[in-house]
Order: structure tokens, then sequence, then C-alpha cells
């Protein structure tokens, strides 16, 4: 049993995960001895994400965060993945009479301090000392990271994520996907944009293929980053998903720490047919789940809105 502050708490860490739009699709049901996550699917990005592949991946991070969340409270934390079969709203039940994690403790402290940084990072190098922690991270938690370090690769890479973009922009139902999810920072989840740029900018997104400017810029983005990589899985099911989205939590939380940031182009994975030439590159068996660029920044903006505890917690 754990008291109200306490499970308060740690939903209030758990919702500093990230997610695919800032689309926060999760919620949370305290039982007698932890804490069910549940998908919340009425905040898919069918478009985008018609598997619901990155909806899950975004409730896998959030229950990383649970764990860290627990381990900062000196509790432990038995998993049982998707206890009603693939396909239903619990994606896992947390218990909390399962093993300590103490090193997830440290962690509790950059909870906070993670954000996604989209511009160009500083040209300083990842150690290869921060990649080791970084993949041994990732195969604890069931998932492979595959840095692309020849300049083949990142260009091909960078090609790709081009070819993603086009193909996403041209499509003006994708568009109407990325506007829908365009808000004001009141709105406590979405893309942030300052107020007044809103209606604009939703409008721009709406009626305009921007799909040439902003992969001339991804490609680059890509080609410069310090250390471009792939997070995969050897299998593409939702327990899988849930595993990366844990992977994906517990790496980015280490980068802080190292004094790394991240971001996302994800764009290969997401265009369907363009998932396999990103596998090849990556040389893994398995699937691709998230392309991740990583690197030094100094990160000069506000976190990222998140709905309420109240809002995401059911009885
Ligand atoms: C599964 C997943 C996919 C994401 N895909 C992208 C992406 O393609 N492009 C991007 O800029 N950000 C992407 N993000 C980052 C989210 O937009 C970001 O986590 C969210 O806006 C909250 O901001 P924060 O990470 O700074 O807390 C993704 C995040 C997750 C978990």
């Amino acid at each position: 049993m754990t008291d109200d502050a306490k499970l308060h708490r740690m939903i209030a860490r758990a919702i500093r995960a990230p997610s695919s739009h800032n689309s926060q699709p999760w919620l949370f049901r305290p039982t007698d001895e932890g804490i069910d996550l549940l998908a919340d699917r009425t905040r898919a990005l069918p478009v985008t994400d018609p598997e619901d592949r990155e909806l899950t991946i975004s409730c896998g991070c959030a229950l990383f965060g649970l764990r860290v969340a627990a381990a900062a409270e000196g509790l432990g934390a038995a998993i049982s993945p998707l206890p009603d079969g693939p396909g239903e709203e619990r994606l896992a039940h947390l218990a909390f009479n399962g093993p300590a994690e103490p090193d997830l403790r440290d962690l509790a402290s950059v909870i906070d301090m993670r954000q996604t940084w989209r511009k160009a990072f500083t040209d300083q190098a990842v150690d290869t000392d921060s990649l080791t922690t970084l993949q041994a991270a990732t195969a604890r938690e069931g998932a492979w990271l595959a840095p692309l370090e020849t300049e083949e690769t990142r260009e091909a890479a960078a090609k790709l994520v081009a070819e993603g973009d086009a193909a996403q922009w041209a499509d003006p139902r994708w568009r109407r996907e990325l506007a829908q999810w365009m808000h004001p920072r009141r709105a406590g989840d979405g893309l942030t944009l300052p107020g007044l740029a809103i209606p604009i900018a939703r409008m721009v997104v709406r009626r305009f293929d921007l799909g040439d400017g902003v992969a001339a810029r991804d490609s680059d983005l890509a080609d410069h980053s310090p250390l471009l990589a792939v997070l995969g899985s050897e299998g593409d099911s939702p327990a899988d998903w849930l595993a990366t989205g844990q992977a994906l939590h517990h790496l980015l939380l280490l980068g802080v720490k190292a004094g790394l940031a991240a971001s996302y182009l994800n764009q290969p994975i997401e265009v369907i047919h363009l998932r396999p030439r990103l596998q090849a590159l990556a040389g893994k068996t398995g699937y691709p789940q998230i392309l991740l660029r990583m690197g030094h920044a100094a990160m000069d903006h506000a976190p990222s809105p998140r709905r309420p505890v109240d809002d995401v917690v059911i009885d």
C-alpha cells in the first residue's frame, strides 16, 4: 500500500516522459499493490502512427519513468507487460513488491532536466564510454542501439530522412494531424508554439507542402550529428514496442547524466517502405524503432508542458 502523496510524486515523474507529438497517450490506475499503466488511444496519431507503435513506445517511456520514480521512493518494481494480451488498454502492471533497482534511483534527479533538443549540437564528440553505457542500458531493457558510424551510412540515413520528410509533407492528412497537435503552452500537451503564432502556423502546415525545406534541414542535422543511431528491437510486437520505450527513456536519462541531449528523425521508420532500407544501414537483425541524434547542447528553452497528474489518473 502506498500513500497518496507518494503515488502523486511517482506519477508526476512518469509523465515527464517523452511522447510522439507530446500526445501523452497514457493513463495510470493505482491498485492495491502497485500501478496499472494504460494506453489512452483517444490520443493516438492514426496517420503518423497507424499501428499505435509510437504510442506504445511513448507509454514504455512512461513505464520506465515509473520504475525510476519507484526506485527514488525506495520501492521495488516488478513489471508485468501486457497482462491482458496485446491490443488491450492495460499495457503493464507495476507491482511494488518486485526487486529494487538502486541504480535507477540516481536517474530521478535528471527526469525533469531531459528535453528534446531539435537544433544543431556543438562539435564535441560523444565519447565511446558514454556510447557503451547507453548500449548496455538498451540491451538490459531488451532492445539494441546501433550507431551509424561510417560516412556512407550517415549520408544514406540522411537521404532516407529527406525522403521521409518529402513523403510525409506531401500527404495532406499527415499535415492536418500535425497541425492538430500544435498547441499553445496552456493546453498542457502537443507541440508548443507561442500563442500568437499558433493560428498562422497551423494554417501554413495544413495548407502548404513545406517538405523541401524541412527535408534539407533534417538531412543536414542527421549528417552533422555527433551520434546518429538506430534504436531497434528483435521483434515488432506491442511487447517489443513497450521494451523499446523503456530502453529509450533509460538511454535518454543516462545521456543527460553524461551531458548529452537527443532528438528524433523517425521519418524513415514512420514511412513504412523506407524502414527496411534503414534496417539494412543499422546492420542488425530486427526492426528499427527510433532514429536518434545525440550530442552536446546548451539547453536554452522551457520544458515542454504536461497535463496535470489528476487528468491522467483513473480509478
Ligand atoms: C516515440 C516517440 C517518437 C517521437 N518522434 C519525434 C519526431 O519524429 N520528431 C521530433 O522532433 N520529436 C519526436 N519525438 C519527441 C517528442 O515530440 C517530445 O518528446 C515531446 O514533444 C515532449 O517534449 P520533451 O521530449 O522535450 O519533453 C518523439 C518522441 C517519442 C517518445
